[in-house]
């Protein structure tokens, strides 16, 4: 088959060479925007009297038919003809002849391919804001049912300090807001139209770019040609942003995996969303969370992958370049995936407040509440943690939980201990009375939902 670009060659491609450095095989998923970027290239051609008007409607009507054909999948894509690009040009010329040959006026596939991604990546993105904000309101709605629900919160993986289940659910909803906002900046710089730059200088031909942007909604113009056709920073961008937020993701999956253990048994996962072992009959495996960790690390790669793709590339357009599509594509699919999985999943998950609440109370968690107690009597904190550390080696010692001790025994490490201590080391006034903006008691947690809420 006869390339576009035969012209200066004497011989055809090897075919070897075809297989390597096609790329329709992934690109051809840009197709639909590729073609709404060709009809606005055709209208831009005509508004400027580059081409006839009649010229004009005979080209998007051929692009209509073939945008047609490839929604009913009677297309065929040849990876003779290298990629999505290609592909459609030489099927408009088949179909309404050396007409067809006018739409690459004044246009290469340098700054063509760069709009189709930046056409996809703005779907893209505003469809992951949406539903990571379905994901958000599924953990809100578990947090406000939760909100009285304690359970040990932990540093350094140790027992540190009761807190409310619904508490720690909102530091989720907290990271996928930052997440949000992360993927709306991104979007700014995703949102900027880099046709019209041509190969890489622009052209003698009387183009209209700001006429482009308007037709195809762009805010901002690519201000360099050279820029434009080399720029992949938006595609970074994404990937880091993406990177975050499955980082996010893992950590949740995480906690999953820990807390469906039967050392832990916080959680109970749903039936359907874990899996058997072929040899151990008794099993219930979280692969579901297990490959969200997992696919984490792709997606890191994908980040690297073209950073290191990008890291010594001259100016400006170089075919290295195309190796840029499979890890977006990839980190994409798997980002959608995931929201989706982890959406349907959460609000099924089984949560054994008992368990939580008898593994909040043991530990000491309550010896802060203790030293606080101390510094309201007017000891230094300094001083209260040093009784309060002596108390609980004497409990160790005794093998007793604080609230097990007598009030003589409390007494001994402190004079301004009173009877009242033992509403103190009740893990749920524990909570209830860490009240101050942001902490975990359930009246404060409430108020939280009640502004994430809002904010939603
Ligand atoms: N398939 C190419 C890519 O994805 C499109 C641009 C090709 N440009 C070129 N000069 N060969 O980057």
């Amino acid at each position: 088959m006869k390339k576009p670009w035969a012209g200066r060659f004497t011989e055809g491609t090897a075919a070897s060479v075809e297989d390597f450095t096609e790329s329709v095989s992934f690109d051809w998923r840009l197709w639909s925007y590729d073609i709404q970027g060709s009809i606005a290239h055709t209208r831009m051609l005509a508004h400027q009297g580059i081409i006839t008007k009649s010229e004009a409607n005979t080209i998007i009507s051929g692009l209509k038919e073939i945008q047609k054909e490839i929604e009913e999948g009677r297309f065929r894509w040849k990876k003779e003809l290298e990629d999505v690009h290609m592909n459609i040009e030489v099927a408009l010329i088949e179909k309404i002849g050396p007409v067809g040959g006018k739409l690459h006026t004044a246009r290469s596939r340098n700054d063509q391919i760069a709009l189709d991604i930046r056409l996809y990546l703005r779907d893209v993105t505003k469809q992951i804001i949406r539903d990571i904000k379905k994901f958000q309101r599924r953990l809100l709605r578990i947090a406000e049912r939760e909100a009285e629900t304690i359970m040990p919160g932990y540093t350094h993986l140790q027992r540190a300090q009761p807190v409310v289940l619904g508490h720690h659910m909102l530091a989720y909803v907290e990271m996928l807001r930052r997440d949000c906002e992360r993927y709306e900046d991104c979007y700014k710089r995703i949102d900027t139209l880099p046709l019209g730059a041509c190969a890489l200088a622009g052209t003698t031909l009387p183009t209209d770019r700001s006429y482009l942007a308007r037709l195809l909604k762009f805010k901002r113009i690519c201000e360099n040609s050279m820029d434009a056709v080399s720029d992949r920073d938006f595609i970074i961008e994404f990937l880091s942003v993406s990177s975050i937020f499955m980082m996010h993701m893992s950590r949740l999956a995480e906690e999953l995996i820990l807390w469906s253990t039967e050392e832990f048994s916080f959680v109970e996962l749903p039936d359907a969303y874990t899996t058997g072992s072929s040899i151990m009959p008794q099993k219930k495996n979280p692969d579901v969370v297990e490959l969200i960790r997992g696919k984490t690390g792709r997606v890191y790669g994908s980040l690297f992958s073209l950073l290191t793709l990008m890291k010594a590339l001259p100016m400006t357009y170089n075919r290295d370049m195309q190796e840029d599509k499979i890890p977006l594509f990839d980190t994409v699919d798997t980002i959608q995936a995931v929201l989706g999985i982890m959406t349907e999943m959460m609000p099924r998950v089984k949560f054994n407040r008992k368990r939580m609440q008898s593994v909040a109370r043991a530990g000491y968690s309550l010896a802060t509440d203790l030293a606080e107690y101390l510094v309201q009597k007017g000891i230094p904190f300094r001083q209260a943690h040093e009784i309060t550390g002596q108390i609980v080696r004497y409990a160790i010692e005794q093998s007793k939980e604080l609230e097990e001790l007598s009030l003589d025994e409390l007494r001994r490490f402190s004079p301004e201990i009173d009877n009242n201590i033992y509403e103190v080391l009740d893990v749920a006034q524990s909570v209830k009375r860490r009240r101050s903006r942001g902490g975990t008691a359930p009246e404060e947690v409430k108020k939280q939902i009640k502004r994430l809420r809002s904010r939603l």
